[in-house]
This record gives structure tokens, sequence and C-alpha cells, in this order.
């Protein structure tokens, strides 16, 4: 995606609704190579070295890389109008979504069905299963990236762990368990937390038909989607794409969070071809005192998918650059070989550390930081996730100490 299409913009209309003008220099140039490290910004991912000079935060899944120029000026130029006080939700962001779609993934995506979330993709899984209220078990695939059973305990919903497959290509979805297994919803990362894994179309496909074959529901998180690796396929969302007819019975999630690092300011968006469960949802979350839109939301959304396109570009294939040179250095330790995002998923026991205490064992012999595979569920002892969305010069040292390994 290039930059911004003018007829789409006179298109926009409602502008207007947020009564500040865009500022200007949003397509302005960037350097992901520019120094960057973020010491004393309150970072999750670094505090979990604190007290470790040295350590490498690999752990977490945000990144260290610096965003896209637009959303950093849109946010200043919006802070520096001194009214913070309750916003309208602007229609024109369900048409940028549905724009986004278009132009990213040629697939077209009805606006209407747009929920422009002023929260993120944890807190929206757990009002959609509360809005799905499903008649049987939640199914999902396990290894996963540990909100999926977190989040079917929390709304105390009986849910099922279907082991993924696996074969020499990495892992497959377990398409015939999941027709056997009688559940009221599907739950699918997609691509996956916390192996980088692209499902294919038919896979997809064969989910969404065992989940309308129970009167049940797919729900695509998809919050990695926009990070899908250049050539690795995979038009989004499966709303559209792989479900086809079936869409109706298919919720997509996706969000500028994980794609632009905006995840600290949350937000997400949902794609609900169903208008009841659209309603459901809504009312369900005036309850809680949310609304569509959001304040500084709407202005990180709009600067992201306006204007992050080429950013996003250089990106991706920095990412897949890295996941590339890892996955060769660290070969059979790989357990499926990462294809989008920045998650590289490995065996412990390969890498020649302790299955019991992996993240531990790395932490010392190579003080990396990373997260432990039990974090991910049943599926996940003795692996680990690394995290590599770091500046050049942290990813090579990253790399020279897994060399010791
Ligand atoms: C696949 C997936 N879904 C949902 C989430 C939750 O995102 P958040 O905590 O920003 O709401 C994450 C975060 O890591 C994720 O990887």
């Amino acid at each position: 995606m290039g930059t911004f299409d003018p007829d789409f913009d006179a298109a926009l209309g409602s502008e207007a609704s947020f009564g500040l003008d865009e500022p200007a220099g949003l397509d302005a140039p960037f350097d992901l190579d520019e120094p960057f490290d973020r010491a004393g910004t309150g970072s999750s991912k670094w505090a979990r070295t604190r007290g470790r000079p040295g350590v490498i935060a690999m752990g977490l899944a945000d990144m260290d890389l610096p965003g896209p120029p637009a959303v950093a000026r849109a946010l200043a130029a919006r802070a520096a109008h001194r009214a913070y006080g309750y916003t309208v939700c602007d229609p024109a962001g369900r048409e940028l979504v549905a724009h986004w779609y278009r132009e990213r993934h040629k697939v077209a995506v009805d606006p209407d069905w747009v929920l422009l979330l002023p929260f993120g993709p944890r807190t929206a899984l757990r009002l959609l299963l509360a809005a799905l209220a499903p008649a049987g078990p939640v199914l999902f695939p396990t290894p996963e990236w540990g909100g999926f059973a977190q989040l079917c305990r929390a709304a105390g919903l009986a849910y099922q762990e279907v082991p993924l497959a696996r074969d020499g290509g990495g892992y497959r979805l377990p398409v015939g368990e999941f027709a056997r297994r009688r559940g009221g919803a599907v739950l699918l990362s997609s691509p996956h937390n916390p192996s980088g894994r692209v499902w294919s179309r038919a896979e997809i496909r064969g989910l969404a038909e065992a989940a309308a074959g129970h009167d049940g529901v797919l729900v695509s998180d998809e919050v990695h989607g926009d990070l899908v690796h250049p050539g690795r396929g995979l038009r989004q969302p499966v709303t559209v794409d792989a479900a086809g007819d079936l869409a109706a019975r298919t919720v997509t999630l996706n969000s500028v969070g994980k794609t632009f690092n905006t995840s600290g300011i949350p937000s997400c968006f949902a794609l609900v071809p169903d208008p009841a469960l659209r309603s459901r949802l809504t009312d369900l979350m005036a309850g809680y005192g949310l609304w569509e839109g959001g304040l500084l939301e709407q202005v990180v959304q709009r600067a992201a998918l306006r204007h992050g396109g080429p950013w996003l570009d250089a990106l991706l294939a920095r990412l897949d650059a890295g996941g590339r040179q890892l996955a060769a250095l660290l070969g059979a330790a790989v357990v499926s070989p990462p294809q989008a995002s920045y998650l590289l998923w490995l065996d412990a026991a390969a890498l020649g550390l302790p299955a019991d205490r992996a993240r531990a064992a790395l932490l010392e012999r190579c003080a990396l930081e990373a997260s432990d595979g039990t974090d991910f569920g049943p599926g996940g002892h003795g692996l680990l996730r690394l995290n590599y969305a770091l500046p050049g010069p942290l990813l090579s040292t990253a790399i020279t100490r897994l060399r010791t390994l």
C-alpha cells in the first residue's frame, strides 16, 4: 500500500466530525534503524529484566522498533488541543477499516460489520464470549497465546483445548478433530501466536465449517494478521475470504496494536457480519459504559491505517529477514517456521536446555529473557517463545549469544 489515495480521502466525508484537520507531515520519512531504546518508558517487556543489567527482553509481544511517524505526529497534534472530553465515534473509521482490507488484502469488507472498540483485543474477546453465550464448550487449538483459556475461565465457560497437529512443515490445524467435537464456539489465533504459523485458507474454512456444523461461531483473532511476512499468502480477514457463505457464523478481530506497536493505547476492531450479534455486543458494552470510538484510539487508528502502509512494508521485510536468519541458526529447535509476526517458538531440549526450567536456563546461559512455553497452555511444556522485534544491534547481540548454545 502506497501513500493515501486522495479519492478515498475525499469520500471519507465525515472528517469534520473530529473538528480538527489532520496535521501536516504524516507521510514523513522514517528509519527503522534509527537509534532507539525504551529506557524510562515504563515498558512491561523490559520491566521483566529489571535488576539484571545486560539481559535482553525477548518475552512479551511488543516491538522495540520506532513506530510510524504518522502516529506520533497525529497524537502530538491532538494532544496540543486542550480539550479531552467525550468523543463521538467517527463512522469514517468503518470505511477506513474496509479500505485497509481492500488495499492490503484485496478483500471486500462491508463497513457495516465494523465495530470500532475502545479497548484491547483481550477485553473484546471476553465481551464477545459473553455476547455469544455458546451452548457447548469453547474449542481452540493448543498451544495458544494463553488468553483463550484464561478468558473462558473468567467467563465461567467450559472449554476444550485441541492439540495442534505437526508435520515436517510445522503446525497444522486438526480440522477433523474440531468437526468431531461438539463445540459451541471455536477460537483461532490466526496467524498463530506463539509460533507465527500462517494457516491455510482450507484449514480456516474447515474450522468455520466445524463451528457452523455445531450451530456455533468461529472467532478468528487476527491481531497478528497484518504482520504476515511477504510472500506467505493468506488474505485476511477470515470472515470474508475463507468463510465466504459462512461469514455470518464468524467474527474477526484485528487491531493496530500489534501491527503498529500501539498496544499501550488499547483499541481494536471487530468484523461482525451478524447484526443480532453486533447489537448484543454493543448492548453489553453499554452496560459497562463502553461506547464505540475513543479519543486517542481513533487518532492512532486513523493515522496508522491511513499513513502506516509504507512503514509496515519496511517492517515486514525486516521481520521476514530476522525470522529466516534465526530459523536457519536454530534449525531443528524451531517447532514451526515463522511466517508472520516476530515470534519464534522453540524446543528447549533441542537447544540443549532443560525442559523443566528452560526460561531460567536461557536467562542464565545467554542473558536472554523469553516467555515460558507453559504460559501457552498444555501444548507448551518444554518450549520457549522468543520475540525478535529488536533494533539491529540488539538482535545481533542476541544471535551471538544464541550461537553459544
Ligand atoms: C493473539 C492475541 N490475541 C489477543 C491478545 C491480547 O492483546 P491485548 O492484551 O493488547 O488486549 C494478544 C496479545 O498478546 C495476542 O497475541
